[in-house]
């Protein structure tokens, strides 16, 4: 599994800058001011810093930029990594930085230099988060890549700052390494195993079988599994930093770890990209990660259902009814319409076992909310404001971004069956809504609820601030820190 690259604090010692090999960087402010680091490299390369803030191409950087200058004299670096940045910047900028300068590192060793610079943790954090890459299957990858060290006047307090921050990426990669895995190697067997192996930082793991599911009544689970040879799962996580007693916080995620679509098959083109669809399950992992290696003082836990849809003469078809755990009937009228059939029944279970004070589903939901939002937002339901607002406060804190959708009883109606009590979708309008609507139909009364389809920004094909191309994470900061805000805090 992918760990976050080696990356240490060291009390500033400008000496180092002329040794050095592999990359160093410093930073410039938008201004041209330079800070120890800078002017030691600049006396070293016999003013070209000088010279770079003066020219046209630094007054056309925009902050967060990098200007790279090679093999610069008097030094034994291979480039000097000039970032543009306010010494004030804020958390997200400080990252967005950080990951500009993982974006050139490569293989190499990184050296940089941030004097007293005040966000210094989180530009190691948008480091770390950048330099990762998913080469588990290239043979031929056996480069590992280079350490990063990073000068600063207060260094063990950076440190320290460090400490829960890396926390978070290691919750982040493990998501994106499930993420980008195959559906071959990722089954659901192998997904509950890499989950139960967490049970060795805290965490309570339960593993539920078929024959377990099915005494549970998670009938419509498992008729979205029936089809496959690998058998579903429920994992259900638990972290109980907080108060003894006090209700856990549960988040509840889609793991259909390949969705061909059923017997409402998928086109051929563009299916192998659903070997993400177990995004959701994969970010409430990484959160419940994150949580234990913090060792946050909160309780919280995570539930997962994991599945595989394929079509098979074993397989749901279109128009079968299918009873939930909660008793009541679904009209299947689009077998490629399941994972809400996964949510609803993990849902149910997650309040009828933990009465969780409040509940989070994120799930790789719908291809509308990718119509609507693009891959720049996740898409979010809520019947809670005061929950709600949390949350998209936290996620624009993490630079994760999010964007409430509506709901309403208009698109309740849309899932009206003739003859059962609910169809699985409510046509081609708003199907995302009608999506979100059929899962609050399994929220228990006085439950506070965010739905997040994150259809369009689990896995994207061009890289993003902080992620290459596949896997994001997107999800996993913005949690951990809503579990912070709201249930660490004071
Ligand atoms: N897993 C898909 C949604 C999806 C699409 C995720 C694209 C990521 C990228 C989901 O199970 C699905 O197939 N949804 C259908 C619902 C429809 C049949 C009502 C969709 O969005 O087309
Ligand atoms: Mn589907
Ligand atoms: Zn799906």
């Amino acid at each position: 599994m992918n760990r976050p690259t080696p990356i240490t604090f060291q009390p500033t010692d400008i000496e180092t800058i002329a040794t050095a090999t592999g990359r160093v960087a410093v930073i410039v402010t938008p201004d041209g001011k330079l800070d120890q680091g800078a002017r030691r490299a600049n006396r070293l390369t016999k003013g070209a810093l000088v010279r770079l803030i003066e020219s046209a191409a630094f007054a056309k950087a925009k902050p967060g930029k990098v200007i790279s200058l090679a093999w610069p004299t008097g030094m034994a670096a291979e480039a000097l990594d000039v970032l543009v940045l306010e010494r004030r910047a804020s958390v997200v900028e400080a990252r967005k930085g950080g990951a500009a300068l993982a974006k050139l590192k490569g293989d190499k060793a990184l050296l940089v230099m941030t004097g007293n610079m005040t966000r210094a943790a989180d530009l190691a954090l948008g480091l770390v988060l950048r330099d990762y890459r998913f080469d588990a299957h290239k043979t031929k990858a056996d480069e590992v890549s280079g350490d990063i060290t990073i000068h600063h006047s207060r260094a063990d307090e950076m440190g320290q700052a460090l400490g829960p921050l890396l926390a978070v990426a290691d919750g982040v990669m493990m998501t994106r390494d499930l993420i980008n895995e195959p559906a071959n190697v990722l089954t659901t067997t192998e997904f509950a195993d890499r989950l139960a192996e967490m049970k060795s930082l805290g965490l309570k793991v339960e593993v539920l079988d078929e024959a377990q599911l099915e005494k549970l009544g998670m009938r419509t689970l498992l008729s979205v599994g029936q089809g496959s040879d690998s058998p579903s799962k429920v994992v259900v996580m638990q972290w109980n930093g907080g108060a003894k007693g006090d209700a856990p916080l549960a988040l509840v995620g889609k793991g259909v770890v390949f969705d061909t679509g059923g017997i409402s098959l998928k086109p051929a083109s563009g299916m192998e990209d659903m070997t993400m669809d177990m995004g959701g399950a994969g970010v409430v992992a990484g959160t419940m990660r994150a949580l234990a290696l913090r060792g946050a003082k909160a309780n919280v836990v995570g539930l997962v259902g994991l599945v595989e849809n394929m079509p098979s003469g074993n397989a749901t078809r279109p128009g079968d009814v299918i009873r939930t755990m909660k008793g009541d009937t679904v009209e299947v009228i689009n077998t490629d319409a399941e994972g809400r059939l996964v949510l609803c029944d993990v849902m149910w279970y997650a309040q009828e076992r933990f009465k969780p004070a409040g509940m989070i589903d994120l799930a790789t939901l719908t291809g509308a909310i990718i119509v609507g939002l693009g891959h720049e937002n996740a898409g979010v339901f809520s019947n809670d404001d005061g929950l709600c607002n949390a949350f998209l406060k936290a996620a624009g804190a993490e630079g994760e971004a999010a964007w409430r959708m509506p709901l309403g009883q208009a698109y309740d109606d849309m899932l009206k069956s003739r003859i059962a009590d609910m169809k699985n979708t409510g046509g081609r309008p708003a199907g995302s809504i009608t999506a979100a609507q059929f899962l609050q139909r399994f929220v228990q009364d006085g439950v506070p609820w965010i739905h997040l389809d994150i259809a369009g920004v689990a896995s994207v094909k061009a890289e993003t601030d902080y992620a290459p191309k596949g896997a994001t994470g997107w999800g996993v900061m913005a949690l951990n820190r809503l579990v912070a805000d709201m249930l660490e805090a004071g």
